[in-house]
């Protein structure tokens, strides 16, 4: 199976490193039709993963003061793709996201047919954009959330809970990358179309993800909780906080670990490459440095 990536970024990367020499990450910018056309048909991929967009710098504040680039690059990029596939026969995938919807309460479960409802961050916009146009066709959508792996690097959301002065504490479907990825890989392999949440199944809080890092990773490790309201003072846009079901992708046969057991089984790896030494730069950033 050979893999045609787009984007290079920490998705990018992840799936490079999973999948090896099959797959094959361009930088060709999504929204330009002509070089994407030309790469594809000269590439001749299986499938075409995009893992494109922008997610700003530090944090996706950056896309309220950025609107056309994030609009270029996170809806009419995906469009462009969607042309350009749709004129060759070429299956794709598009890295969607979860943070298009908003749970009050636990049982504010979401499945792939809930019109998303969290518009309060011009990202989390753009991505719903995008989704409910690509959903009108044969597209594979991945939606991810809250990505978590076993290399410490800023772009890993252990790590960036782990450097927060404060954090919030309210239960959140997270996507464990190695399940992620290979969850991707089966859709992928049965040519799976139209949207999945691609989640850990069950959910899990912020303080409970740093119990686990307490337990396994440092024993000193110290957090402080704060409210969404005081964290909503220190961010720009507000955060999607939301439970997604993962039943669609179980019932299509692709299964990923319980939540909890899958972050303590990350995390034991994570600590094992902390003590290496072993750190994932953040890709994306670099190249601008
Ligand atoms: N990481 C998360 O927390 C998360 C969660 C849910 C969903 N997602 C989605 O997953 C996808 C990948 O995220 P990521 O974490 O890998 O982001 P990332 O580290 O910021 O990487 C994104 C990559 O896309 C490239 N890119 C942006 N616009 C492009 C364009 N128009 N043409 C070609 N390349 C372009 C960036 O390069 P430049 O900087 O040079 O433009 C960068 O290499 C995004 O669509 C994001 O919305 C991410």
């Amino acid at each position: 199976m050979k893999y045609l990536i787009l984007g290079n970024g920490y998705v990018a990367n992840l799936f490079k490193d999973s999948i090896g020499s099959e797959a094959e990450i361009s930088t060709v910018r999504i929204e330009n039709y002509d070089a994407l056309k030309a790469e594809i048909q000269s590439k001749k991929p299986d499938v075409v993963i995009n893992t494109a967009g922008k997610t700003g710098r530090p944090n996706v504040d950056w896309c309220e003061d950025h609107k056309l680039e994030t609009i270029v690059s996170n809806v009419y990029g995906p469009l462009t793709i969607l042309r350009v596939c749709e004129e060759l026969g070429q299956y794709w995938a598009h890295v969607g996201s979860g943070c298009v919807y908003e749970s009050k309460t636990t049982k504010d479960v979401y499945n792939e047919k809930d019109q998303p409802n969290f518009f309060d961050s011009f990202y989390s916009r753009t991505k719903a954009w995008s989704e409910g146009m690509l959903k009108e066709f044969n597209v594979l959508q991945l939606r991810l959330r809250m990505p978590l792996d076993d290399m410490p690097g800023p772009r890993n959301f252990v790590t960036k809970i782990t450097k927060y002065e404060k954090v919030i504490n309210i239960p959140n479907s997270i996507s464990i990358m190695e399940d992620f990825v290979k969850a991707a890989q089966e859709l992928i392999a049965k040519k799976a179309t139209g949207i999945f949440n691609v989640t850990n199944p069950g959910s899990i809080t912020h303080a409970e993800i740093l119990d686990i890092y307490k337990e396994i990773v440092d024993q000193n490790f110290k957090y402080t909780i704060f409210s969404l309201e005081e964290m909503e003072k220190i961010t720009k846009a507000r955060r999607s906080n939301c439970i997604l079901s993962n039943q669609k992708m179980e019932d299509f046969g692709v299964h990923m670990r319980p939540v909890k057991e899958a972050v303590r089984d990350m995390l034991v790896k994570y600590k094992a490459n902390m003590d290496a030494g072993k750190i994932r730069q953040d890709k994306a950033a670099l190249q601008k440095a």
